[in-house]
């Protein structure tokens, strides 16, 4: 436990700031010494080749693992430090979706974004209001008395954001999101995230292998390297495809495939 933490003035802090962050598996570690911060409004995307540990950092920052080794802090408070109701009191202002993230495949698209809204306690009345606003906002009006198997892996994940957004979270954690889109809904689904960044001042992290999207809505972001199980660069991916000391990054950013094939063949 870093006492730091603690006197820091709480809106100085950074979102989200990783000290010296280790993962693994059992005995598998996965990555070793993990250091970056979000700020506040940053869409802060994490990049990397395939099994590298992307989903895994998701993962850990959304309380799902506990860190081999390291510190996770939220607005200068230790989420890795804290007690269980401090825990939940953090987690209540995070919206999450993961990789498989996928609906409830028995439920309406109204009943899996009432889900998250009825656990906080909402009255039945306004959560059905609440439900309707935020498929407004994705697009997806009209659509409340369907199952995710009659709409589209577009209309799916923008119902999957919907119901990430439905308690208006301060975080917004996504992995892939436009993962097995078709480039116009991936687009459409950038711009929903750039908007919801814009009008509330969420702050968004991404984990993406989607070059068009990186460049299009991130400030922010860390490439994860699978083979010296670290992280190789970090900055506003713009900068870091153009100036990064690493070549790695560079290339993983101008042509999007040399960083996964190399990861991949080892
Ligand atoms: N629950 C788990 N238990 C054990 N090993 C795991 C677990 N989840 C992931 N791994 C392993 O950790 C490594 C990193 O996996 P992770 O899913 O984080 O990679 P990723 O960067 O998200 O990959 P992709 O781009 O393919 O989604 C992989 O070797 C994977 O097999
Ligand atoms: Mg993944």
């Amino acid at each position: 436990m870093d006492d730091m933490t603690t006197k820091k003035p709480v809106n100085d802090a950074p979102v989200i700031e990783t000290r010296g962050l280790t993962m693994g598996y059992g005995a598998q570690l996965i990555q070793e010494n993990i250091n970056f911060k979000v700020n506040q409004g940053d869409i802060f995307v994490v990049m990397g080749g395939s099994g590298c540990g992307k989903s895994t950092l998701l993962k850990h920052l959304t309380g799902l693992y506990e860190p081999v080794a390291g510190n996770i802090l939220y607005n200068g408070v230790s989420y890795t430090c804290a007690d269980e109701s401090e825990r939940q009191k953090l987690r209540s202002r995070w919206g999450v979706t993961f990789q498989s993230g996928a609906l409830f495949s028995d439920m309406t698209l109204a009943e899996n974004i009432a889900l998250p809204v009825r656990h906080a306690g909402i009255p039945r009345k306004e959560t059905a209001e609440l439900v309707a606003y935020k498929l407004a906002l994705v697009g997806l009006s009209g659509f409340e008395d369907y199952y995710p198997s009659q709409i589209s892996g577009g209309m799916c994940k923008r119902a999957g954001l919907a119901r990430a957004i439905a308690l208006d979270p301060e975080i917004l954690f996504f992995d892939e999101p436009s993962a097995g889109l078709d480039p116009l809904s991936a687009r459409r689904l950038d711009d929903l995230i750039l908007n919801l960044r814009d009008s509330t001042g969420t702050t968004v992290v991404m984990v993406t292998h989607e070059l068009a999207s990186i460049f299009a809505i991130a400030n922010n972001g860390i490439y994860l390297d699978a083979i010296t199980k670290t992280w190789l660069d970090q900055g506003d991916p713009k900068w870091l495809r153009d100036h990064s000391q690493k070549d790695i990054v560079r290339s993983f950013l101008a042509r999007g495939e040399e960083g996964s094939n190399r990861e991949l063949m080892e």
